[in-house]
């Protein structure tokens, strides 16, 4: 089998698939320019590719003979997956070994955001601090807010379920009731408008899908309390971007905590120079185990797919 890798991957998946296949691995610390993967992928049975990487109908038929496409994440709004389906190519991702890393990403975010954590540190660390001052770095409560989860599948349940130790009322919106947490929580169901009229933590947990791009848009962000905060550790484009540099810069919303934008790896200039945001290089998943589980799961649907048994991870 020869397979395309679109970057060096952490812990020893590369070397398990070597073992079995012929590897064509970018070797830069940079993402492999989209020319550079229609170039590489032709006549090659498999991809192993990143969330960063469009796979879309031109780069199907450059190969010619695809048989694979093993995305290295869970989400793979990145892949065309009606042009995999017309071609017969298997799609994979690799879900649930990143659910505790990224629910933890959304917690240190709300913290982060609701106390004022990055702000403090800089300030102390510019020498600004002339001692305590009752009317410093006020943030909000997390004890006692009310959290909503918008998309409670496997990470919005985690995030969820860490709540408790917080006191903290739960709502969620999804298509389906989570027995899960309203047994263990007391968490309610409601429709998206109420969830953002009530919330004081608003966490986004939902693929990016035509119905969810630009799920939280000017209209939404208007619904929300002025001191609640919004975490969004999905993907960027769940969220209008201007829309939300604009709450953000009117003090509409209290704050912000993102992990992922709308068009990365470029952040909105403006986000930048917010100080009710915190931002993140799309690390929700990044700790050492997760991402060398990451690596393993992708290895696992490439030699299942190579040995003609069905991929464990399998999405199209
Ligand atoms: C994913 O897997 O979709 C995350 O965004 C990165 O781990």
């Amino acid at each position: 089998m020869e397979l395309l890798v679109t970057r060096k991957l952490p812990g020893g998946a590369l070397e398990r698939l070597a073992r079995e296949c012929s590897l064509d691995v970018w070797g830069q610390d940079s993402a492999m320019p989209r020319e550079e993967i229609i170039r590489r992928i032709k006549g090659k049975d498999g991809l192993l590719c990143l969330l960063g990487d469009t796979v879309d109908a031109a780069v199907m038929d450059a190969a010619g003979c695809l048989g694979i496409i093993a995305n290295y994440a869970v989400g793979y709004d990145n892949i065309d997956i009606n042009a995999a389906k017309a071609r017969g190519i298997v799609v994979t991702n690799t879900p649930g070994v990143l659910t505790d890393a990224t629910a933890d990403l959304a917690w240190a975010l709300i913290f982060a955001v609701r106390r004022r954590i990055v702000e403090a540190h800089a300030f102390l660390r510019l020498n600004a601090w002339q001692g305590w001052d009752p009317n410093q770095m006020l943030g909000h409560d997390i004890t006692g807010a009310t959290l909503g989860i918008i998309g409670a599948g496997r990470i919005g349940t985690a995030v969820a379920l860490r709540s408790r130790g917080f006191s903290m009322p739960v709502l969620y919106t999804d298509g389906a009731p989570n027995a899960l947490i309203e047994a263990e929580l007391g968490a309610r169901r409601v429709e998206v408008e109420a969830l953002l009229a009530s919330a004081d933590i608003v966490s986004l947990h939902v693929p990016l899908t035509p119905e969810t791009r630009h799920l939280i848009g000017r209209r939404e962000l208007d619904l929300m309390k002025p001191t609640a905060v919004l975490v969004n550790t999905a993907r960027g484009a769940v969220i209008d971007e201007e829309a939300l540099v604009e709450a953000l810069q009117k003090r509409r919303i209290a704050g912000a905590g993102l992990d992922v934008y709308e068009n990365e790896p470029r952040v909105h200039p403006l986000l930048k120079g917010l100080s009710n945001v915190v931002i993140l290089p799309h690390i929700g998943s990044a700790t050492h185990a997760t991402w060398a589980k990451m690596a393993d799961m992708a290895a696992d649907n490439i030699l299942a797919f190579l040995h003609g048994e069905e991929p464990p991870n399998r999405v199209a």
